[in-house]
């Protein structure tokens, strides 16, 4: 049994909104601090402008289910700051870069998810190791017309991604076909829906990735496309949510997966995509026996991109999703991490999802207590 005392205080980071006080996804901030409340860890909402690492008491949100109502009240400062500013621009911005740096720096205060991953590092981390890189397409950034080449000499059909992309946005796919009048197929998803391109030539189809990789803003890797396994000719990807544990050890909280749209290029949600069961669409491809297999792989695997991602950062990290695919021969592939997950939509894996993040606040107070001799703050 845990005292009253022997418990953090656990704070929601976002950014201030003028008009709607604070952004982020409401429901998931309501859903935390419910289960913080069954806890009984205090938990609330913080905005990096009201987050006054000197003082005592901070200016917090909570909520009230009953009235859906969030209430601003005076809270005492948290030792864990679950960083989930929504937005990669949002951080990006110089005022919120230092708060982050300050709170990371803070000998009290221990800050969750310090910002966004990064495409190429991921990549660049993950090849680094050999239980990870067997599980990683071969991507490099696209900076010239002699990347593309070289690819497309090895890979009939590329991805090329922005490195900080979300949702799909900008991603294109490049597909060779060689006994064609036009060889390179060229296709591009947008924010509503998606274009297809013919071209004639390597020259042409780098001048139109240019054009409208730079209409983007970002720099772009290019990937090795991975044929993955379908259910009704539409692949799918699987996506892990892996988290610490009261342990203070990484493990799959659950798995998802998500089916792409008749037409999408990805397997979103929002783009047509839907969600269904690893194993029923594993079975449907591979058999029991193999699907065995392959779910243990992703176990196995999953843990250890975790790990080395975190031993790359160079920062503690307590969760992250993953895009996972699984081609037709049932060799997985590490398509991103994330690490500030979404939600997910499976009760099972949201509820468990929920629980861990307390259950590790609970683990790093309760290591901090004790390597202060008592002492919370
Ligand atoms: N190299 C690839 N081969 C095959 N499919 C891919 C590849 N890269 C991405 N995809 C598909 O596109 C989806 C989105 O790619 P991802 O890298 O997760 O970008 P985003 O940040 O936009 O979600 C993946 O979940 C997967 O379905
Ligand atoms: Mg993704």
């Amino acid at each position: 049994m845990v005292a009253a005392t022997d418990k953090p205080v656990v704070a929601i980071l976002t950014i201030d909104d003028e008009l709607q006080l604070f952004r982020g996804n409401r429901k998931n901030f309501a859903d935390l601090i419910q289960t913080g409340q069954q806890l009984g860890i205090t938990t609330y909402v913080v905005t990096v402008k009201n987050l006054k690492l000197n003082s005592a008491r901070v200016l917090g949100y909570t909520y009230l289910p009953a009235d859906e109502a969030w209430i601003e009240t005076s809270l005492p400062r948290p030792n864990i700051v679950y960083n989930r500013i929504p937005q990669r621009e949002d951080e990006r911005l110089p005022h919120v870069k230092r708060k982050l740096e300050a709170i990371a720096r803070h000998p009290s205060i221990h800050l969750f998810n310090r910002r966004f991953f990064n495409k190429w590092s991921l990549f660049r981390w993950l090849k680094m190791s050999t239980p990870t890189k067997n599980n990683i397409p071969e991507t490099r950034k696209l900076t010239q017309l002699s990347v593309l080449a070289l690819l497309l000499k090895k890979h009939r059909l590329l991805y090329l991604k922005p490195v900080r992309g979300k949702a799909g946005v900008g991603i294109m796919t490049v597909k060779v076909q060689p006994e064609k009048h036009l060889p390179y197929r060229l296709q591009i998803q947008e924010e509503k829906g998606s274009t297809t391109y013919h071209c004639t030539s390597l020259q042409r189809l780098w001048e139109k990735v240019r054009k409208l990789s730079s209409a983007n803003g970002e720099p772009y890797i290019a990937q090795q496309g991975i044929t993955l396994a379908t259910v009704n000719n539409r692949p799918f990807d699987l996506r892990a949510l892996v988290q610490k544990n009261e342990l203070g050890k990484w493990e799959m909280t659950g798995l998802g997966a998500r089916v792409a749209g008749s037409t999408s290029i990805t397997t979103h949600v929002p783009r047509g995509g839907y969600i269904d069961e690893p194993e029923r669409l594993l079975l449907s491809n591979f058999g029991q026996e193999k699907t065995n297999i392959v779910l243990s792989k992703v176990r196995i695997s999953a843990i250890a991109f975790a790990k080395q991602i975190e031993r790359s950062a160079k920062t503690e990290l307590c969760e992250m999703s993953m895009d996972l695919g699984i081609d037709t021969t049932g060799h997985l592939w590490f398509f991103e991490a994330n690490s500030k997950p979404m939600k997910f939509d499976e009760p099972h894996i949201r509820s468990k999802s929920l629980e861990r993040i307390f259950q590790y606040s609970l683990y790093v107070h309760r290591r901090r207590m004790h390597s202060q001799g008592g002492a919370a703050r």
